[in-house]
């Protein structure tokens, strides 16, 4: 059985949680709308017609929250700020309330002994921005360069952990291609458009913290997948090795100089080629002090003729009947050790932190009491594969939990539970599941 020591006594262990998905207010305290508020109002896009206008209220319970941070036996808290919180409109006009709020939030972590690890992007872009185009607009670099700029002054003073972006990847084929994500808008003009601003964003918010945050520990995340092919065909492999190019490879190359990876790819080769300015690497460059890794599940890639572009197809666990979480996501410690091993892999990063790892169970409540057996083997499974790969050298210096407690997952709306802390959403009330008992014990709380 792992321990924490055998992590060192330098290990940092935290939770992850964002703005988007817990604050609640969404549309008060001089907050403006933000595209998950827009989106979540149109029929069928969230499931149940959920909405965050409360989700959890951390707004109002963020100190009962970080309390419960402190009691499971944690040492971070990671968490985002709502860009339309401090800029309603997304630039211009500052909401001094929100301002207020989040010196109110760091403020808090340090009474509870707790290290800010602050996101400065975790994918609720100001509304007002997307009427402009949102990340397929030009000006959408000037508009985030701004509003780091403000963060990077108000809080750098005490915050001193900085989070670029949360997973890229995510909100850009999410939102921008599939449509299932804020803001709904699909097909590849659009998503390459949005990743293109995207990187430059990763490096130029990098940059404004180098210039403005004095001793900054400054990085961003991405999500993470091994690739692997179904079977050996080629076929299979080179589709696997597309699915490659944009899930695992699309953001942390350019970020390391190294440009889009368009030599494995002739698709995204084209995309830089028809954009000449994708060719100038040296903007999208960062010598980030960190990079964060957040992983949930492998894929399966199979070849398949009928899929327009990517010519690839998922083979899903439930059909390999393969252990899966109740999102249907494979339950694979082995191959979150592979892709750590494959980031670590590229010489230019020197620090790896699991920004997130976690998973969704039906929960059983009963009574005063959470019980997920499934969650605390989850995290057993997952710690024994992270704690392999540093035994064998990867310099990983930290890990975070997804998440502190039950929250609107996105789409899903309030029905998928990720949290070490259940939230009953009608009367606010927080239980810690087992899971969070589990925590506590092994960071050694009680
Ligand atoms: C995101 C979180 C999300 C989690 C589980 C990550 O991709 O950063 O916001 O809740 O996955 O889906």
């Amino acid at each position: 059985m792992i321990k924490a020591s055998d992590f060192g006594d330098d290990f940092l262990w935290g939770v992850a949680v964002a703005a988007a998905q817990i604050e609640g207010a969404s549309e008060s305290y001089g907050k403006g709308p933000s595209i998950w508020d827009t989106f979540s109002k149109r029929a069928g896009k969230i499931k149940k017609g959920h909405q965050p206008t409360h989700t959890c209220d951390f707004y109002h319970k963020y100190k009962e929250d970080i309390a419960l941070v402190k009691t499971l036996g944690f040492s971070v808290f990671r968490f985002s700020i709502a860009w339309s919180r401090i800029l309603p409109y997304g630039k211009g006009i500052i909401n001094k309330e929100g301002i207020l709020f989040y010196h109110r939030v760091i403020d808090e972590c340090f009474l509870n002994g707790l290290i800010p690890y602050v996101t400065l992007y975790h994918w609720d872009l100001p509304d007002a921005l997307e009427d402009e185009g949102g990340w397929n607009a030009y000006s959408i670099n000037d508009s985030f360069n701004n509003f780091v700029s403000i963060c990077a002054k108000e809080y750098g003073d005490k915050v001193k952990n900085w989070i670029v972006l949360n997973e890229p990847f995510g909100f850009t084929s999410l939102g921008y291609m599939l449509g299932v994500h804020a803001p709904g808008k699909t097909g590849l003009t659009n998503f390459f458009s949005a990743v293109h601003h995207t990187a430059i964003a990763q490096a130029d918010g990098g940059r404004i913290l180098r210039a403005l945050v004095p001793n900054a520990n400054i990085g961003t995340s991405f999500s993470c997948s091994e690739v692997i092919p179904y079977t050996q065909s080629d076929a299979d492999v080179t589709a696997a090795k597309r699915i490659d190019c944009l899930m695992n490879r699309l953001f942390i190359e350019p970020a390391l100089g190294m440009g889009y990876p368009g030599a494995d790819w002739d698709l995204m080769e084209k995309f830089s080629i028809q954009h000449s300015t994708w060719r100038h690497t040296e903007r999208l460059t960062f010598d980030f002090d960190f990079i964060g890794l957040q992983n949930y599940f492998p894929l399966t890639i199979k070849y398949n003729a009928f899929i327009p572009v990517l010519q690839a197809w998922e083979v899903k666990a439930k059909s390999r009947k393969k252990p899966h979480t109740a999102m249907g996501w494979e339950i694979n410690a082995d191959s979150f050790y592979n892709i750590i091993k494959q980031f670590a892999s590229y010489p230019g990063v020197k620090k790896i932190m699991i920004t997130e790892n976690g998973a969704a169970y039906h929960d059983k409540v009963l009574g005063n009491h959470v019980h997920d057996p499934e969650r605390i083997a989850y995290f057993q499974l997952y710690l024994a594969a992270l704690l392999k790969a540093k035994s064998e050298g990867v310099n990983i210096t930290g890990y975070m939990a997804w998440t502190l407690m039950d929250n609107f997952e996105w789409a899903e709306g309030f029905n998928a539970r990720f949290g070490l802390v259940h939230t009953d959403f009608k009367t606010q009330r927080r239980t810690i599941k087992d899971s969070g008992f589990w925590f506590q014990k092994f960071l050694h709380k009680i």
